[in-house]
């Protein structure tokens, strides 16, 4: 059985003092939770101390982004070495948000995601469609290519290891979830896309988590369909009561 992974994304919210008062609610709250892997993903700027917070606690922490490069001059850029170092374990790569307002390509994200495995991150790789390509009955082919280009050249330990995440793009931060049985028919079409590149056995591995307006009253349905391996939420896990109620769906 595959171990559950609740992810928050905070994106860009949070002071240093705002994200500590955060976890130490939240290290109290889901505690005794073993269950399910507890990740959250601060803005850089708190990962420092975020990271003093949890660090004997059952909350991993992971980055919302990485530049591919090991050091050197990228002004503004922040390297894997850097993010292993500052105690993460996990990064998020390609979401949509930095598919659309920084314009990163599959390709880009590729590198990044193979740089994430050189620092021994785990990479987080994110797609979705747009709703343009849902109405226009691409969805499938354009989440196709966002896997295929986004996995391309990985070792079979690699991709067996990462974690996808499919992200709906109308249904981020929009409060319109898109339904179980989508996300669902969505999550399957992803692991039969691996069972051609991989094996079944691969395909059977590798965890996949739904993303889009997840809140405390949808988390139940949604992760109660068989590939639908977790969650990576956005606005309510900027709460730690809220964030509580995601970790403990399954009580
Ligand atoms: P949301 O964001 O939960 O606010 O929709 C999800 C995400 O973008 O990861």
């Amino acid at each position: 059985m595959k171990k559950p992974l609740m992810v928050g994304n905070w994106k860009m919210n949070k002071t240093v003092s705002e994200a500590i008062e955060f976890v130490k609610i939240l290290k109290n709250t889901i505690s005794d939770v073993t269950d399910i892997e507890i990740l959250i993903c601060p803005p850089f700027t708190a990962l420092y101390a975020v990271n003093n917070e949890t660090r004997d606690s059952n909350i991993n922490l992971g980055a919302q982004n990485l530049f591919w490069e090991s050091n050197g001059a990228f002004t503004g850029e922040i390297s894997p070495t850097m993010i292993k170092d500052i105690g993460c374990s996990y990064a998020i790569i390609g979401h949509s948000e930095r598919r659309q307002y920084f314009t990163e390509t599959n390709k880009i994200i590729n590198k990044k995601t193979k740089a994430a495995f050189v620092t021994t991150l785990t990479p987080i790789l994110c797609v979705g469609e747009t709703l343009k390509e849902r109405e226009d009955n691409v969805a499938f082919k354009v989440i196709e290519k966002q896997v295929r280009e986004g996995l391309f050249g990985l070792t079979l330990e690699q991709a067996s290891s990462i974690v996808i995440a499919y992200e709906p793009i109308w249904a981020i931060g929009t409060g319109e979830t898109s339904s179980p049985e989508q996300a669902q028919e969505m999550h399957c079409f992803i692991r039969k896309i691996y069972e051609k590149m991989y094996s079944k056995n691969i395909a059977d591995k590798v965890r996949i988590l739904y993303g889009g307006s997840i809140n405390p009253n949808n988390v139940s349905d949604l992760m109660k369909k068989p590939d639908i391996n977790g969650g990576l939420v956005g606005g309510a896990s900027l709460e730690a009561e809220s964030f509580t109620k995601l970790i403990r769906y399954f009580k």
